[in-house]
């Protein structure tokens, strides 16, 4: 479906995502507003350990899910580089988000980055959204973004190659030319983003790979009414991480939630 592919090559996801700090600033920041120190953080799709390590080095304890085996072991790399005293926090397990059970509640569970657009039908968002509530605490926060659908970029010609950029693999150093193009099932609502990557010169890639995204796209009052209707209260709905309104320009919805109450 296209959940996996793009996180095959972990070192290369840190590369592309490595200047993107404004999401893993605000969590951090989120935490230590709202948590205990040391207190304990599910990071629901935790990857290659963007935000988990930011959130270990803010003191926190960490247990991390991610589906993605080579993501996870960058996690895993990343978090041993840490000193000893941050890294003996951190925990990261291989599961999904649609079925997990850690026999514990947490009081902030983050799933950062558009991960929640990995869900594709409203049977995988209950499935995801039943586990989170499961597992968090009565006072906890569920924080999460996902993008705002640019209806622009959704109806782009799905036979051009978009956004061309040249840059050297950080593992390989061959270069390579990254585009882009999708094409967008307006029923569904998921976008099928192929991301191309030609070879420059010689190297490892002999030929232009081809790597499938799948994202799910969630408007607005689409996404409160799914949170609504599983249990949750929505306490934010902006649209960015500095807090801006959500808006026509807002290019992020990032929300934080807590379990509804009977006056929600
Ligand atoms: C865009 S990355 C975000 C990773 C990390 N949160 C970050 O901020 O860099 C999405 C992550 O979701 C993971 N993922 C996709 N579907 C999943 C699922 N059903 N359960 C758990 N993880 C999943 C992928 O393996 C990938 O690591």
């Amino acid at each position: 479906m296209g959940q996996d592919e793009h996180y095959v090559d972990a070192d290369l996801y840190e590369h592309e995502y490595k200047r993107r700090r404004e999401d893993v600033n605000y969590y951090v920041a989120m935490a230590a507003g709202e948590l205990a120190p040391g207190a304990e953080i599910l990071d629901l799709c935790c990857g290659s350990g963007r935000v988990t390590r930011a959130l270990l080095r803010a003191g926190f304890h960490v247990q991390g899910l991610d589906t993605s085996e080579p993501m996870l072991e960058r996690a895993r790399q990343g978090v041993s580089r840490l000193p000893k005293r941050f890294r003996d926090n951190a925990d990261l397990e291989s599961g999904d988000m649609k079925d997990f059970d850690f026999e514990r509640r947490f009081p902030l569970i983050v799933c950062a980055f558009n991960s929640f657009e990995h869900l594709y039908s409203r049977a995988d968002i209950e499935s995801a959204l039943a586990c989170i509530k499961r597992h968090l605490e009565p006072e906890g926060v569920f924080a999460f973004d996902v993008q705002m659908p640019d209806l622009a970029w959704l109806q782009k010609d799905p036979d051009k190659k978009w956004a061309r950029t040249k840059f050297k693999h950080p593992v390989t150093k061959q270069r390579l030319a990254y585009s882009t193009n999708h094409v967008y099932d307006p029923v569904r609502q998921i976008a099928f983003i192929r991301l191309y990557y030609e070879p420059l010169e010689d190297g490892p890639l002999k030929e232009t790979a081809v790597v499938n995204l799948s994202q799910r796209k969630f408007y607005p009052a689409e996404l409160a009414a799914l949170l609504h209707y599983n249990g949750f209260a929505v306490n934010r709905h902006r649209g960015d991480f500095g807090g801006d309104y959500l808006d026509e320009f807002a290019e992020s919805q990032v929300l934080l939630c807590r379990h509804a109450r009977d006056s929600d």
